[in-house]
């Protein structure tokens, strides 16, 4: 008997996650240069540090940190995460601390805790692919808020609410992946108004806030909720190393956190408390402070040597100006098809996400993501070169 698409839950049916993959199977191809991924550069990772980290950790927890533990946490894990989040004005304390393998499980356990199939999430459009996939996983029904250069617009996101009664809010607010684009202050105070009045979840998953290269750092969502509707959803994969795969939630609503916590259980029993100690050793010996600085200074200098890139592309070309994160977004002159633009460019030598993928209907044939974090000055600048040229070139 043959193994047939019908034995594969509905939900599971239409995902395959083809796109995304094929174009990093692309990236092996050797000479490649890749705008693609969304990895931290492999100079900001500090091998040596977790190294001695780890010893130093196994050396003072022993056996504890190699046994299982509890799904709630490494206490000490949770109190430094706790401080670290609220230095980023996050109203949270050790408590309400759900550690999970990145942000992407944090999500994933928020979705496992609310989602019925059918159930509306209001996301943005575009919003990350990853979240798109997760949600379609959950059969939630994604509708599309429409955004601008601040981010999320406020009014339509009320009228979504009115029409649609969604269940969640999924909200990147800080140098969002895609776009890089920011959510202003006032929208910020204005979604936590949102969500206390309709009594809408908000996720917030700010992974890049403090990838920060300009401009001042505004208070999350989370710090104008007063209800715990949001759940702020941080992340260690950018600052320290994704294959650590630590990020923290703080869940400030006990049911919530109770139900996640639940859903966790069942998922993985608990994060690897090696890796919860190791980034406890991480924030407590004040490592965070310069390390960012550190990298911060160098992913600076790559996104400015992209954004001059541009003067290679067509005229009428428009593209965000980050003030932070790892993606730059652009819009190539209205009927231009990035799809078309990509497969000239690979051939050629450089690849790049078309920005269709990232909006839950499709369409937007004209825009496309992309990462300066993977690629050192001269690459880049070679990169945008070539593509601005293929791209003219159409
Ligand atoms: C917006 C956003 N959220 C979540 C993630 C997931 O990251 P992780 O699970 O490594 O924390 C990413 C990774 O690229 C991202 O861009």
């Amino acid at each position: 008997m043959q193994f047939s698409e019908e034995k594969f839950a509905r939900h599971m049916r239409p995902i395959n996650g083809s796109a995304i993959r094929e174009i990093f199977k692309l990236l092996a191809r050797p000479g490649m240069i890749s705008f693609a991924g969304g990895n931290p550069s492999d100079t900001a990772l500090e091998p040596r540090v977790v190294a001695r980290l780890a010893g130093e950790v196994l050396e003072k927890y022993g056996t504890k940190l190699l046994q299982y533990g509890a799904t709630d946490g490494f206490g000490p894990f949770r109190e430094s995460a706790a401080e670290f989040l609220r230095h980023s004005r996050v109203n949270c304390t050790a408590d309400d601390i759900l550690p999970t393998q990145g942000g992407t499980q944090a999500f994933d356990v928020l979705l496992k805790a609310l989602i019925d199939p059918g159930d509306v999430v209001l996301c943005e459009s575009p919003t990350f692919l990853g979240a798109i996939q997760a949600m379609r996983e959950y059969n939630a029904k994604l509708v599309e808020m429409p955004t601008d250069d601040e981010g999320v617009i406020v009014e339509a996101a009320e009228a979504l609410i009115k029409q649609h009664h969604p269940k969640l809010m999924y909200v990147i607010p800080t140098f969002q992946n895609p776009t890089g684009i920011t959510l202003s202050l006032e929208r910020r105070r204005a979604l936590a108004a949102l969500a206390a009045k309709y009594g809408v979840v908000i996720a917030e998953d700010d992974p890049y806030r403090d990838l920060r290269y300009a401009g001042e750092a505004l208070p999350t969502i989370q710090s104008f909720d007063e209800e715990g509707w949001v759940v702020y959803m941080s992340s260690f994969s950018k600052y320290i190393a994704p294959g650590l795969r630590l990020g923290a939630a703080a869940v400030t609503n006990p049911l919530l956190r109770r139900k996640m916590v639940i859903g966790k259980q069942s998922a993985d029993t608990h994060s690897p408390l090696l890796n919860q100690a190791i980034v406890d050793a991480y924030l407590r010996a004040g490592l965070m402070p310069d390390h960012l600085a550190r990298i911060c200074g160098d992913y600076k200098k790559q996104l400015d040597a992209m954004l001059k890139g541009f003067d290679a592309f067509p005229a009428g070309t428009r593209h965000t100006v980050p003030q932070g994160g790892l993606f730059v977004w652009a819009e190539l002159p209205e009927g231009m098809d990035a799809m078309r633009a990509f497969e000239a460019a690979v051939a050629q030598g450089v690849a790049f996400v078309p920005g269709t993928h990232f909006y839950p209907e499709g369409g937007y044939m004209n825009t496309l993501r992309l990462n300066f974090s993977m690629c050192d000055i001269p690459t880049i600048e070679k990169g945008m070169a070539k593509l601005g040229e293929v791209i003219k070139g159409l």
